[in-house]
């Protein structure tokens, strides 16, 4: 029976009509790669694969990009996405860099209040789940965008690969059959007719997933670039959901969708050059914070997960988060003050009370005083040339709202979450914010994605990111920190367990066995508490080795597979 489906995999893969070499079923999940000219590190087998063909078309890193996108919206359901957002950084050859914000956007008529109840409790299911969580979707829009400005090949040779991985269908990871089965009826309830994500037995590692409607929506895509998703059939497909459900999507929030070229933030460290995301992710700033404020310190002398380090880190994320709760949101709306909140005086002096013997309660932690006037899924590309992309795309969690757009195949996100509620009220990652994160119509929901690109003298030295929801900064900041400060190698680096804090909760979360049960013990009589939980992050790396190389890292945590040649 096993060998029957392997065979046919490699017979649906062949009808594809994609490139040698095949990737065959059970796919060959490729952790740490070394090439001579291009690498893409993707969340999954075929997407990875989709990349790697279009560069060996002589596409470049952001036509690769791009045709991975739509890949990933089908063959990685749970993150990979046409209905929710991203970020993308990019590094030319030259060093140029630019930065493109495809972040979803509250709908018009979406109000500050429009979660709670009549006493003024969030709803939180109204966030999570169902039409009514999602903003209008920037991914289609942020593709068009970087294709235009940057691309090579023709558009819908970029789009070609996912339709036919929709309509021809694809093998289903034993990751992807688990989680589908988890979600069966989630996606029952929230979505209007029966999606393809639902069958009346469970999913097996190996099944078929042939996304029929998604095809459709594909082709459409494919022929009319934007318009064939902000206009026309699909669009009217998601107005007719909104309208069935008491959503808030118009067809005027679709059409007036833009996607934003914003300068990426950009800062030295340890004579490093970082480019990264600016708001409306808080990602790139926490990042500049995290690496500025344990600067100060001789950390590599500290060792490797030691006490010391992790204090010193931990201390830094608990004034990092602490800022981002009150300063940080959609810079279209709410003046983020940036400059401050990332100046090396400032920071210097929200560590003058760190006390390298004690925790901190977060009680006693402010954000600074200012005077100024987990789904997710990321990927790393390098061309041939020396173009580097790094894109970190999201519904928000696992499969968004759960709601397939009838007729369209495609899964909306819950990113309204992101914002905050109520001032105070956590969302789903624990995060609280206000004013700056209060829900208004046209506003994108302040994120915390970290796409990254790191050049050395010039150089392009590593592309790297994460998902993880607020565990962001933190996963991309400890990757950076393993390389550049504690000298792992990338595979280690990536690999290791990680730990997080977030200001509040005031605790350390850690994957079980991230730190020894000494260190543990040392940090708990220092007054720090400390939980395990869930695996933390999927980063997706690429380093330029001294030899000129390519080395690609994907994360063991997943499905996820590094390509090149
Ligand atoms: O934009 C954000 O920060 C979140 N919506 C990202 C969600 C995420 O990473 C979930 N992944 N595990």
């Amino acid at each position: 029976m096993k060998k029957i489906t392997v065979v046919l995999g490699f017979l649906g893969l062949s009808l594809l009509g994609l490139a040698q070499p095949i990737v065959p079923f059970p796919y060959n999940m490729e952790k740490d790669l070394t090439a001579d000219s291009v690498m893409v590190v993707t969340a999954h087998p075929l997407a990875t694969k989709v990349g790697i063909d279009i560069l060996r078309k002589g596409g470049n890193a952001i036509d690769a990009a791009v045709a991975v996108q739509f890949a990933l919206a089908v063959v990685y359901p749970q993150a990979g996405n046409i209905g929710g957002g991203g970020f993308l950084i990019y590094r030319s050859k030259t060093g140029a860099t630019d930065a493109i914000d495809y972040r979803e956007k509250a709908p018009a008529a979406a109000t500050e209040n429009m979660y709670l109840d009549s006493l003024g409790n969030v709803k939180t299911k109204l966030s999570r789940l169902g039409v009514l969580a999602a903003g209008v979707p920037g991914t289609v829009d942020g593709m068009w965008e970087a294709h235009k400005k940057y691309g090579r090949l023709k558009w819908p040779e970029l789009v070609k690969p996912a339709t036919l991985l929709a309509e021809k269908g694809f093998q289903i990871t034993q990751q992807e059959a688990d989680n589908l089965n988890e979600e069966r009826m989630t996606f029952v309830v929230n979505s209007t007719f029966l999606p393809a994500f639902v069958k009346m037995e469970p999913w097996a590692a190996g099944d078929w997933l042939i996304q029929k409607d998604l095809a459709e929506t594909m082709r459409r895509i494919e022929g009319d670039g934007r318009e064939g998703f902000y206009t026309g059939a699909t669009a009217a497909l998601i107005v007719n959901d909104m309208q069935k459900r008491k959503g808030l999507i118009t067809a005027q929030d679709l059409l007036e969708y833009k996607s934003v070229w914003r300068k990426p933030l950009e800062f030295k460290w340890k004579g490093l050059k970082v480019t990264t995301m600016p708001p409306p992710s808080s990602g790139g700033i926490i990042l500049q914070q995290l690496l500025t404020m344990t600067s100060q310190s001789p950390m590599a002398s500290f060792g490797f997960h030691s006490t010391a380090a992790v204090h010193l880190m931990v201390e830094a994320e608990r004034r990092a988060y602490a800022d981002r709760a009150q300063h940080m949101g959609d810079p279209d709306f709410y003046k983020v003050p940036v400059k401050m909140l990332t100046d090396s005086a400032y920071l210097a002096g929200r560590m003058k009370d760190f006390d390298p013997q004690k925790a901190s309660p977060s009680s006693a932690v402010k954000a600074g005083d200012i005077k100024e006037s987990e789904q997710t899924t990321h990927y790393s590309i390098v061309d041939r040339d020396g173009n580097a992309v790094s894109v970190t795309t999201t519904l928000n969690d696992s499969y968004g709202s759960r709601t397939v757009v009838a007729g369209a195949g495609f899964i909306l996100n819950n990113e309204m979450d992101d914002f905050s509620a109520k001032p105070g009220a956590p969302n789903i990652y624990g995060a609280i914010g206000g004013k700056a994160n209060a829900i208004a119509g046209g506003k994108r929901p302040l994120s915390s994605m970290t796409p990254t690109i790191i050049a050395k003298n010039g150089k392009l030295s590593m592309v790297v990111g994460t998902p993880g929801g607020t565990t962001i900064p933190t996963s991309v900041f400890q990757t950076i920190v393993n390389v550049y400060e504690f000298g792992l190698p990338l595979r280690e680096a990536v690999h290791q367990k990680r730990f997080h804090h977030q200001w509040l909760p005031d605790r350390i979360v850690m994957e079980e066995g991230a730190l020894s049960e000494d260190v543990v013990k040392q940090l708990q009589a220092k007054g720090h508490s400390v939980l395990n939980r869930e695996p933390i992050g999927r980063v997706e790396a690429i380093m330029v080795l001294p030899n000129g190389k390519l080395q690609g890292v994907a994360d063991t945590r997943g499905d996820d597979t590094a390509g090149g040649y």
